[in-house]
């Protein structure tokens, strides 16, 4: 069956997302990239002429996702070929850098394999894809995919929402013991700032109030500017802030290593920098630290906790916990515990650990058993719940700013977020959609708040997005 020739009805392409917000983002600019090519996006598999799967390759679960997923999409490949259409079908993201013609050998339904370097190539390896199937491009190019990507036109038109995220940097040169991630996006990159400030400009003209600052170490950004002068993570953030219509700014996911004192000093001073960080730590155990390659001690966490306190005291932190890394002890453990009870969490991620081909963690040989790892999760779990339910119940009666998102599960409802990251439920009109609002905590639900909105008639807030 030959393939639609080119000035036929538009192409159409269905993408799904896995794994981190990295991977959403990087969705939404391959969608960018392929409307140059003549593609439209559909929400239908069905309808769809090239399927893009975007792959999470972080733990085996993730990874093997894709598999059961692929062989249902081989099934849909061949009713739409009864019926006369042609079905390419993509493996983009993390599974894509790992496992390169792997995949091909297991599902030969797959036409093309891409890695999250090469995403500026996409149109043409789609078009070579649908020549001469089975490609496959995960080499790690000498230009930075940014540098050709097209700007977010069109991601404007999905952004939609009034809050969106944005890759900063990319890569990681830590190789903590566990993690797949140096593989899979290779070294550690930053864009630069006049990139981001222009695509982020494009996204507050669209309506964006609120921007997430997207990198695997994103507090290790370092952009350069056209003389050479390097800018961190802060400088960055204050730039960001003076964007007309850019009210708030998050960052995520931070290394301890990284944490820079012009950071600690942007939480302090810089209003638009919303108070939360999510500080992954894994371990409470130094032997297990050291073991993960963390290259801190959980001493070190926890003063560096002290200081990001003392800039910003009422500032919401989150992190990340492995339980059962191989050698875990129960001693180990208890000190995870320890340090998780002595921080004090506002949110957590939690897993168990699960060993991934081609880390130095793999190799162990004092792998802990599935029930262990089992039990303790659930241990930590139970915990970090306790804190979340805590922290969420402190916010009764106060009186916070909330950004209304969008509109809520029950007429009239609007969903807003605190600035501790915290959903809000409110009675307010979605034409209020995008604006910062007073309201009182009236109640603590198990997944939300509900507040009271304070028709002052003075909201600094709303008034400061109306001159927008
Ligand atoms: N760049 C981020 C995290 C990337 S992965 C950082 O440095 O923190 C997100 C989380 O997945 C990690 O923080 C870790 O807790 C978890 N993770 C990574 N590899 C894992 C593995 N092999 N098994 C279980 N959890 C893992
Ligand atoms: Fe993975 Fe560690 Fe890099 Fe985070 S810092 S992406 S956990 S290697
Ligand atoms: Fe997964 Fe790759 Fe993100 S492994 S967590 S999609 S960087």
């Amino acid at each position: 069956m030959p393939d639609r020739a080119a000035g036929d009805e538009p192409q159409k392409v269905f993408v799904k997302s896995y794994g981190c917000q990295m991977n959403v983002y990087d969705s939404a600019r391959m969608v960018d990239s392929l409307a140059g090519a003549g593609f439209s996006e559909t929400a239908v598999i069905e309808d769809a002429d090239l399927v893009i799967l975007n792959t999470c390759h972080i733990r085996e679960k993730a990874s093997e996702k894709i598999f059961s997923e692929l062989g249902k999409i081989k099934l849909l490949k061949q009713d739409r070929l009864a019926s006369g259409k042609n079905t390419t079908i993509a493996v983009a993201g993390c599974v894509a850098q790992a496992e390169g013609g792997e995949i091909l050998r297991r599902q030969k339904a797959v036409d093309l394999v891409v890695g999250p370097q090469n995403y500026h190539r996409l149109p043409d390896l789609v078009a070579r894809a649908r020549a001469t199937p089975h490609i496959v491009d995960t080499e790690f190019p000498a230009e930075q995919k940014f540098d050709f990507l097209p700007h977010a036109s069109a991601q404007v038109t999905r952004a939609r929402g009034v809050s969106a995220f944005v890759t900063i940097q990319e890569g990681c040169d830590k190789f903590c013991s566990f993690c797949v991630v140096p593989y899979t996006r290779g070294a550690e990159t930053s864009r630069t700032p006049q990139q981001i400030l222009e695509e982020i400009s494009i996204l507050a003209r669209a309506g964006v109030r609120e921007v997430t600052l997207l990198g695997q170490n994103v507090n290790a950004y370092h952009g350069e500017n056209p003389d050479g002068s390097v800018v961190s993570l802060a400088g960055l953030a204050n730039m960001v802030a003076k964007i007309p219509g850019i009210c708030r700014i998050r960052y995520t996911t931070s290394h301890p290593n990284d944490m820079a004192d012009d950071l600690l000093e942007a939480h302090a001073t810089q209003k638009a920098l919303m108070p939360f960080l999510h500080l992954p730590v894994q371990s409470g155990s130094d032997r297990i630290l050291s073991a993960m390659n963390r290259r801190h001690t959980a001493r070190a966490y926890i003063e560096l906790i002290r200081r990001v306190r003392a800039s910003r005291p009422d500032i919401a932190l989150s992190s990340d916990f492995i339980v059962g890394f191989p050698g875990e002890t129960e001693e180990d453990f208890l000190e995870t515990l320890k340090l998780i009870e002595y921080v004090g969490y506002a949110s957590t991620f939690s897993f168990k650990y699960s060993p991934r081909p081609g880390t130095p963690g793999a190799d162990l040989t004092d792998q802990v058993p599935e029930d262990v790892k089992q039990d303790r999760l659930r241990k930590l779990q139970d915990l970090v719940e306790r804190q979340r339910a805590q922290f969420n119940q402190a916010m009764l009666g106060r009186r916070i700013s909330i950004l209304l998102e969008k509109a809520g599960r029950l007429a009239g409802q609007i969903v807003g977020k605190t600035p501790y990251l915290q959903t809000v439920q409110v009675n307010a009109d979605s034409s209020m959609i995008g604006e910062v609002v007073d309201v009182i905590i009236s109640r603590v639900g198990t997944n939300s708040l509900f507040g009271e909105m304070i028709r002052t008639g003075d909201n600094a807030g709303a008034r400061r997005l109306e001159n927008v």
